[in-house]
């Protein structure tokens, strides 16, 4: 398998590998498309720079994906994690095709849309009702409205990223949102219950919703966090919505809701939801989602029909096959991994918490520089056949169920090799 991957070398060194196509395209690219992708967090420079690193992806099957140029990588993107099985799964594939045969958009609503309801209802334990979208950014904007027209209130308190959207955007001050948008949404960071009691007090009367991750990448909540905050919002009539994007479909099949079993009043769920197919859901208490049809939410694909089959067999595959168990069992033994390399180079990985997406970060400084470290470790990591994610300091690798033990063993090789290369640098 190693000598497939394109890149891996023999000395230790990095080689630079060959990116032409992929260098050619994005100079296309960045004539016609602003930033040469349109998604902004699939941008190369988010990962490194097109020097060192490939910016379009051909083609995936299972763990693997291999760019323009031919490079094979093991991917631990997981395409921003909607794919938790693998690239290419057929039983998906036939019942994608077997839709296809009949249709992909109706006139009328088709049967196969109130089946995929009634089986997000049957998993997600606080699914009573559900509304499909296409995006996590569409099902979180519902969720916000929905919360103003139950509570009659506009205040929005969010922790985490939840979309694109103006009422969200505005809290990072991206430009073309008018000022009054800015006013109505403050952040609270993620376990700090202190200080979201303090923003409940000061908004007092005018609290619409908390909408948070009910665990971040890497973070689990801790000292009963998501409980606490289940009672204030109960305390004071506020509604509780959980953006489940990330953690449904991975944390556990109904999502840390059933993993960390606190009810929020409403949940938000895409990505993992159909492995790659655009499909997004709103789930919740029934005498609050029963209230949509008094507001305004409605898209002309929303009841899109390939989208809803392959969620159909996502789901079940995922229960069948224990996928999640399988994720845990992958992120347990890549952290094993790291632990024991960093014991073996004596240079400290900092591993956060056990979630299924494990995040890190290597204590190492090249001219004195922590991000110049791991620039060097990624573009190792890269030129070896790893896809890894990094955001700064911090990496961050997204398992999917056809990672093979063997996958884990050369990543982890990879790994060793690449923070030895590394500390090399930094002395
Ligand atoms: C937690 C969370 N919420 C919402 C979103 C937005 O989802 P989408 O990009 O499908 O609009 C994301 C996307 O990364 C996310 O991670």
């Amino acid at each position: 398998m190693k000598k497939e991957m394109s890149g891996l070398n023999k000395t230790g060194k990095v080689q630079q590998m060959k990116l032409e196509k992929s260098q050619n395209l994005h100079q296309r690219a960045l004539e016609i498309i602003p930033g040469g992708t349109n998604t902004n967090s699939k941008r190369v420079e988010t990962f490194l720079s097109p020097k060192f690193f490939p910016t379009y992806i051909e083609r995936g099957e299972g763990a693997y994906v291999w760019d323009l140029d031919g490079n094979r990588y093991i991917d631990y993107v997981a395409s921003l994690a909607p794919i938790n099985i693998g690239y290419n799964i057929k039983r998906i594939n036939d019942k994608i095709r077997q839709q296809l045969e009949k249709g992909i958009l109706f006139s009328l609503p088709s049967s196969s849309e109130v089946e995929l309801a009634e089986v997000l209802i049957e998993k997600i334990p606080g699914a009573e009702m559900v509304r499909f979208l296409k995006t996590g950014a569409e099902v979180t904007s519902a969720a916000v409205r929905l919360a103003r027209v139950v509570t009659g209130k506009d205040m929005i308190l969010s922790c985490d990223y939840h979309g694109w959207h103006d009422w969200w955007s505005a809290k990072i001050g991206a430009s073309g949102i008018p000022q009054c948008f800015q006013e109505l949404i403050t952040d609270f960071p993620f376990n700090d219950f202190e200080t979201l009691e303090k923003l409940v007090q000061q908004h007092d009367g005018n609290v619409a919703c908390i909408i948070m991750t009910a665990a971040s990448y890497g973070i689990e909540p801790k000292n009963d966090f998501l409980q606490k905050v289940r009672k204030l919002a109960d305390e004071k009539g506020i509604l509780l919505i959980f953006d489940e994007i990330i953690t449904g479909f991975r944390w556990a099949l109904g999502g840390a809701q059933e993993k960390y079993d606190v009810i929020p009043d409403l949940a938000a769920f895409g990505k993992g939801m159909a492995n790659g197919m655009p499909i997004s859901a709103l789930v919740g208490k029934k005498e609050y989602m029963s209230k949509i049809t008094e507001t305004f939410v409605t898209s002309t694909f929303a009841s899109e029909a390939v989208s809803i089959a392959a969620s159909l067999e996502t789901i079940r595959i995922l229960e069948e096959e224990n996928v999640m168990r399988r994720l845990y069992e992958i992120t347990d033994k890549l952290r094993e991994g790291l632990r024991q390399i960093s014991e073996s180079h004596q240079i400290g990985i900092n591993l956060f918490d056990p979630t299924p997406v494990v995040k890190f970060e290597i204590d190492l400084e090249i001219e004195n520089s922590r991000e110049t470290a791991s620039i060097e470790f990624m573009k190792y990591c890269t030129e070896n056949g790893l896809l890894i994610r990094r955001y700064g300091t911090e990496f961050s690798l997204c398992p999917m169920a056809s990672h093979s033990d063997e996958d884990i063993e050369v990543s982890l090789e990879v790994f060793d090799k690449a923070l030895k290369y590394a500390k090399e640098k930094s002395n």
